[in-house]
């Protein structure tokens, strides 16, 4: 094939095309990239959460039942509290705990003395009964206090499967709240922080913006389940645990602070979204289960839930010195505004009027309070022709001056992808913006033709990207063992990191993006031309452009590349990955091509693979 670059030819593209999408679903964060190690830590787990569970759920005594009381709480939001006197607690932690020699663990919990006397405790990590790491704490004071305790523990052997042993002296009784153990080495090493190989292989995404906490945990199965998030901040055993939509918990341990933290870490902008005053699809349990039709938040309750989302804005950018909600901010740690640009409102509901004029709402108080803040909405769970997406689109339209960008989802097959390769092309420019908030090709657990699909798509993205102006492959993380949804775009479990061939479609395109778009064109046999895609960006910041192609042929492509006014250094480098249909890894590919005599660039790809040029 043949292909000339017209570097004359450009246009201003998004420079925020790749993000990640993160949902705590498939224990994406507790359990997951919450680094916290016990489960259950604060006795809150119930039976909503999941049928079999309740208050000892991941706990279990060496004396049979564990007391569990709630009378003179540590915090309201967490009633639950478990009482010892002589028995020994084990937290199994998630799928047990996972121990490196040498590392040190930071424990606390928080007590209090019942019955006039001190307690003492011995706290340790066991591994099959053998003591590998462990700690003494004196404990103070008798009655109604509450008192924090820390101490740190250093393994002095490796476990896959430890457990957390806390061992009372017998006498007195002693209430025991907040059981919590971190590795000392987490992200970034913030303090309630992120496991660090999971937060690292999000961050070597070089996502450019985190939309954050889902998907269908945003809205919730029920208006009683609707993500609140200040519920989410402040001091942790004031955070509001709820049940989680993909039917666990969620501790909000991992909370709207350090969503916003992760972003910074990562230099990536933080996208927000929130319920738009209704629950899933408008719905939500009734008392039988599922069926329920709830509608949304009742009116009355609506200007409550919209200085809500005025408050984050506040919480996010204020300032400390005239905002309460700001001054929470500095108090946890970050004076400095995080300079919020992006909320989304909603995510794929049914476009009823339920939903349109609660959404309307939201978004006209926000754009009125703060006109710079880009206002995002959706336009239900499917693409073109689905009725919900016809709606969505005209009410956005309609309603053009408070909806700067609406958000669309769509899973697919790899065929749709390879078929529907000029889905944007004909999109109106004058309309918002799309942010390509949920899609992925769906075949099992993934593999390198889902991958290549997704690269083909966001190739003719590129192609689009002054009017698709953010996209976000979707999930992000699954757990083994816990996975709610398939496929996903990260697997793991306590003891590594599994990275998809979709992970390195993503990366590729994040990592190498630019903000022009350089038109080309290709000379191809048209029924080979359809399972290729290809694209030019270029960044007029550093000057660099990158050459994406996708092969998605059985056969080796060679494409012989011209480029016209556009710079090419006579040996230029490469990197992507090839492989055979159904292949579930893929490795990373790195090499060079080099310029004929002709000025030319003669690029060659193996069948089913995936290459960015640095031109
Ligand atoms: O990404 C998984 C789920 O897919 C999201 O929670 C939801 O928005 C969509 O249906």
């Amino acid at each position: 094939a043949a292909m000339t670059i017209d570097g004359k030819r450009q246009k201003a593209i998004s420079d925020k095309l790749v993000g990640v999408f993160f949902e705590d679903i498939s224990y994406a964060a507790d359990g997951g990239l919450y680094a916290e190690m016990v489960q259950n830590r604060d006795f809150e787990y119930t039976s909503a959460d999941r049928r079999e569970w309740g208050a000892a759920t991941a706990w279990r005594s060496s004396g049979g039942d564990i007391r569990i009381m709630t009378d003179g709480p540590l915090s309201k939001n967490n009633p639950h509290y478990a009482v010892l006197t002589a028995d020994t607690l084990y937290n199994s932690g998630w799928d047990g705990m996972r121990i490196e020699r040498g590392a040190k663990y930071d424990f606390s919990f928080r007590v209090r003395n019942i019955g006039g006397q001190a307690k003492r405790f011995t706290v340790a990590l066991v591994d099959g009964g053998r003591v590998i790491a462990s700690a003494r704490i004196d404990t103070k004071g008798a009655g109604e206090e509450w008192h924090r305790y820390d101490a740190v523990l250093e393994a002095s052997e490796s476990a896959e499967k430890a457990e957390l042993m806390i061992v009372p002296e017998k006498g007195n009784e002693a209430a025991v709240d907040m059981i919590s153990l971190f590795p000392q080495d987490t992200f970034n090493g913030h303090k309630n922080g992120l496991r660090k190989d999971l937060a690292q292989v999000i961050a070597d995404l070089h996502p450019k913006f985190v939309r954050f906490p889902g998907g269908c945990m945003s809205h919730g199965d029920g208006l009683g389940n609707i993500y609140h998030w200040h519920h989410t901040v402040g001091p942790l055993e004031d955070r509001v645990p709820d049940r989680n939509i993909w039917n666990y918990h969620q501790t909000r341990g991992l909370g709207f602070y350090e969503y916003f933290q992760f972003c910074e870490d990562m230099n990536a902008e933080p996208l927000p979204v929130l319920a738009a005053g209704v629950p899933c699809q408008n719905s939500g349990p009734d008392e039988d289960g599922y069926g329920g039709q709830q509608g949304g938040i009742p009116m009355d309750e609506m200007q409550a839930y919209i200085q809500e989302m005025l408050d984050l804005i506040e919480w996010a950018n204020g300032d400390p010195a005239t905002s309460k909600w700001a001054k929470m901010r500095a108090e946890a740690g970050h004076p400095a505004p995080f300079n919020l640009k992006y909320i989304g409102i909603g995510n794929e509901d049914i476009i009823s009027t339920t939903f349109e004029e609660r959404c309307l709402m939201i978004c006209k108080a926000i754009k009125e309070r703060y006109p710079d803040i880009v206002v995002c909405g959706t336009v239900g769970p499917f693409h073109y022709p689905s009725s919900d997406y016809v709606e969505g689109w005209k009410f956005a339209k309609d309603n053009k001056e408070v909806f700067d960008m609406v958000d669309e989802h769509y899973y697919e097959s790899v065929g749709w992808f390879l078929n529907n390769q000029t889905y944007y092309d004909n999109y109106d420019r004058k309309g918002p913006k799309v942010y390509l908030g949920e899609y992925a090709a769906r075949q099992g657990k993934g593999n390198i033709d889902c991958a290549l699909a997704e690269a083909v798509h966001l190739c003719n993205i590129e192609r689009n990207a002054d009017v698709v102006a953010m996209t976000s492959y979707a999930p992000l993380l699954s757990k083994n063992g816990h996975s709610n949804w398939s496929p996903d775009m990260i697997y793991f479990d306590n003891k590594g990191v599994d990275r998809t061939p979709s992970y390195e479609t993503q990366r590729l395109f994040s990592t190498y993006s630019g903000n022009q778009y350089v038109v080309s064109t290709m000379a191809i046999d048209s029924v080979a031309g359809h399972r290729v895609a290809t694209s030019v960006v270029r960044d007029s910041r550093t000057g660099q452009a990158f050459l994406k192609i996708a092969n998605v042929l059985p056969v080796e492509l060679t494409v012989t590349v011209d480029a016209k006014s556009l710079p090419i250094a006579n040996v230029v480098r490469y990197e992507g990955y090839s492989g055979k249909p159904g292949q579930t890894r893929v490795s990373v590919e790195r090499g060079t091509y080099t310029k004929s005599a002709d000025g030319k660039l003669t690029v060659t790809l193996p069948p089913y693979a995936f290459r960015v040029v640095m031109l």
